[in-house]
């Protein structure tokens, strides 16, 4: 029997993105026990961005949900991931965990190329933005396997199955878990598969997905991507994935080479502006951070 996580990023309960997942879980054919993670019940501090986690204890030392986050993705074979659209982009709560992203290193060999799909709901047809290419994204980074990720349009709690074709997608979402990649229409990056590019000034292209840059050129009146694979990759293969961890491992050679100079460099910003702080935290700045009350010149 199949475990699948269902990763939700809406804090509505029974709003769309949970109905779908659990529509999704009843169309798939192979027999599952579904388990549910609504990402808002978890307490997910901001990373601090101090890297104990990957020099020190291989574990992040916040306080939070983190770790049953992470066990809950390790005890899974596959995801469904589905998150709501708020200001043309996918909200906060597929950030907060993947800021906290490298802690998932020390858990790579469980956590990797599981097969996820993933929905972005939009309330209003068309104005999802760049929702769909944040869940593309969020699967890459957890080391996922994206078999599909759609957007689905439906506004009001429920009003997701109003439209009789979302439940022809969730069949087909289903069906793409544990089958094939699903068909690609149109261009897309022949490293990643992802398929929203960037257009820069000098003719080069750049994919969203894996950031790598290529041309665009067309050829018998049909556009083809060359992408340039960069030797720098993220995630694209667990080798991709372990080198990036090397690099980052690296930095604190280069950062006790350059300590000095680096110090030089941000001491001279010390002291400049005021930190304004929450109320009751005022006390919080330190002596040598008092700016200049903003004076310039
Ligand atoms: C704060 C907020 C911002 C939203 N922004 C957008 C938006 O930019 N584009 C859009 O199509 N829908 C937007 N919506 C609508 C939601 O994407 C839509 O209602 C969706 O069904 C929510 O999923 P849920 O029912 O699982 O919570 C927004 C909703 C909220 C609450």
């Amino acid at each position: 029997m199949k475990k699948i996580l269902g990763i939700i990023g809406s804090p509505r309960r029974l709003g769309n993105c949970e109905i779908m997942v659990k529509e999704i879980s009843n169309q798939l054919a192979v027999s599952h026990e579904l388990n549910l993670l609504r990402l808002q019940d978890f307490n997910i501090l901001p990373c601090r961005g101090c890297y104990h986690c990957l020099f020190k204890t291989e574990q992040c030392i916040l306080e939070d949900d983190l770790n049953t986050v992470i066990q809950a993705m390790a005890d899974a074979d596959a995801y469904i991931v589905s998150a709501p659209t708020y200001f043309l982009g996918i909200n906060a709560s597929l950030k907060m965990l993947l800021d906290r992203g490298l802690s998932f290193y020390a858990h790579m060999d469980n956590l990797w190329s599981k097969p996820a799909i993933g929905v972005a709901i939009a309330g209003i047809e068309g104005k999802e933005g760049y929702s769909r290419l944040v869940v593309q994204s969020f699967l890459k980074m957890i080391f996922a396997d994206d078999k599909d990720t759609r957007v689905l349009y439906g506004a009001l709690p429920g009003e997701v199955f109003l439209n009789e074709k979302n439940k022809q997608a969730a069949f087909e979402l289903a069906s793409a878990l544990f089958g094939p990649k699903a068909e690609t229409f149109g261009p897309s990056c022949p490293h990643c598969g992802g398929d929203t590019f960037r257009f820069m000034a000098d003719q080069r292209i750049q994919c969203m997905l894996c950031s790598d840059y290529g041309a665009a050129t067309i050829e018998s009146g049909s556009l083809s991507l060359n992408i340039d694979k960069s030797d720098h990759d993220f995630f694209s293969s667990k080798e991709d994935a372990l080198k990036h961890k090397e690099w980052l491992l690296g930095m604190k050679a280069r950062f006790f080479r350059h300590k000095k100079s680096l110090k030089e460099i941000t001491q001279a910003y010390r002291k400049q502006g005021t930190w304004i702080k929450p109320p009751g935290k005022e006390r919080e700045n330190r002596k040598e951070d008092k700016g200049t009350a903003g004076e310039h010149g």
